[in-house]
This record gives C-alpha cells, structure tokens and sequence, in this order.
C-alpha cells in the first residue's frame, strides 16, 4: 500500500500578512509532483488570505497551527475548530512541540483536540518527540510510545487512519542540528510497529509519518528516502519558497 507523501511547511509566527500572500502564491504557482501532497501550516491570520491561492488546486492545501480545545465561549483572543472548519480548513497541527512547552498542552489536552479535529472532519497533523536529555538517556522510543497512547491510541481504527503523525525530535527542530536518517528511520519504523500493536498492519502502512527537525533542501533527499519516512514538517526552511519547493522535489 502506499502512503501519502506529504511536505508540509509550518510558517510558525513568521511572516507579514503580504509576505505570506506572495510565499503561498510562490510555492502553489511552483511546479510540483503531482503525487506529493504540500501543505502550509500558516498564522491565523494568514489562512484567508493562503486559503484563497490553494483553495482549488489538488494537491497543495492550508493548515491551521493550532485552535482552541472548547467549542466555543468566553475564551477572548482563541480560535475555535468550528471557525476553521466553517472556513474550509483541510489541516491542523496538534501539539507542536512549541505549544508542549510554551502553552503546556499535555497529551490528554491533545486527545481532547485530536476528537474535536475528526469531529469536525479537519485532518489532524499530530505532532511527538523527544527532548535531548530523553534521547541521551536511549529513552526516546518509550517516551514518543507515551506520547501516542495517551494522545492518540483512543481513537478507532477508522478514525486513526484519518491522521497524520509528525516525529520531530525536539533537539533538532530550529537547531541546526538534524537527526541522521538512521535516527529518523529508527524512531519511524518503532511508531509503525506501535500502530501494527495497537491497531493492525493495515492501519500502520496506511498512515503518513513526517520528519521534523531542521529538514533543508541540503538534508531533504536522505530523510524522505527511508522506508519508513513520508514526508516532513518543515520549520524555518519553509519560509523561502525556492527552497521549500525544492524540499517539495526532494521524494
Ligand atoms: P525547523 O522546525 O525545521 O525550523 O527545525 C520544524 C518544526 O518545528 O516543525
């Protein structure tokens, strides 16, 4: 079976409204390969305005970074997922390890958001991974095992299928400093074996697993290039449309 490759660039809180106009327009008027799917997680503000380049095109699209996990109500200053979905959104990250940290999102938190994001049938961008200290330690496999279970292992067989897993290792994201494929394929491949465990083999080789963590156009071709690999969240390097789109080419 094979999987949706998938380059999903995550603008974080970069970009002036009209910056933002002319990268998206840049990346979707690139030529791409029809059989990746391009993505570009953009500020709230951002979305109308990105929506509106990719909103009819087949295989770029826009995402949300984040939204609120209530529905609705007294929550000044948030965004809830009903206000994407009314928009269209396709996308969302969930659980950036940025929001891990700055906004202490816990995993129950995320399983709380991941729900809302199927419920309102926006595809989920479900980001792990592990600080430098845990990886020292060799405990990063079990910590990332940690992270799916109590954030993501509730869902059904069906529903699970619908998400996409980003492994980006803590220590590398904005670094400069990238896991070595071998790393990346290791770490992959142990969160294949853990959706076969806990679900199937059907609904491990079904679901898309991308690489975070200082992916450039310089590191892109080995990182895609493992089996287990299908794409990646891409941080700082999105941010310039030649090398994005170059990342886009690197499958
Ligand atoms: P980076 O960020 O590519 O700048 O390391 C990746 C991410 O945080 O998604």
């Amino acid at each position: 079976m094979s999987r949706q490759k998938i380059a999903a660039g995550n603008w974080k809180m970069n970009t002036s409204h009209s910056d933002g106009y002319f990268l998206a327009e840049a990346i979707t008027k690139a030529k791409r390969p029809k059989d990746v799917q391009t993505i570009m997680a953009v500020p709230f503000t951002h979305l109308g305005a990105v929506q509106a380049h990719t909103y009819d095109k087949k295989n770029i699209a826009v995402a949300a970074q984040n939204f609120h996990h209530e529905e609705k109500g007294a929550y000044t200053g948030e965004i809830s997922i009903g206000m994407l979905s009314s928009m269209h959104i396709p996308y969302a990250l969930i659980g950036h390890s940025e929001r891990r940290e700055y906004q202490k999102e816990s995993n129950k938190l995320l399983a709380t958001k991941l729900d809302l994001a199927l419920a309102h049938n926006i595809k989920p961008i479900f980001c792990c991974g592990e600080k430098l200290p845990i990886r020292k330690s060799k405990k990063h496999v079990s910590f990332v095992k940690k992270q799916l279970k109590e954030g993501l292992f509730h869902l059904s067989k069906s529903d699970i299928k619908r998400v996409v897993i980003a492994y980006e290792p803590v220590w590398a994201i904005g670094t400069g400093e990238t896991a070595s494929p071998e790393q990346a394929q290791e770490m992959h491949a142990a969160i294949r074996k853990m959706l076969a465990d806990k679900y199937d083999q059907d609904v491990a080789d079904s679901i898309s697993i991308l690489y975070g963590g200082s992916v450039k156009p310089a590191n892109a071709k080995s990182l895609f290039g493992q089996p287990d690999v299908d794409g990646g969240l891409v941080g700082g390097a999105s941010l310039d449309a030649d090398g994005f789109v170059e990342i886009i080419h690197s499958f």
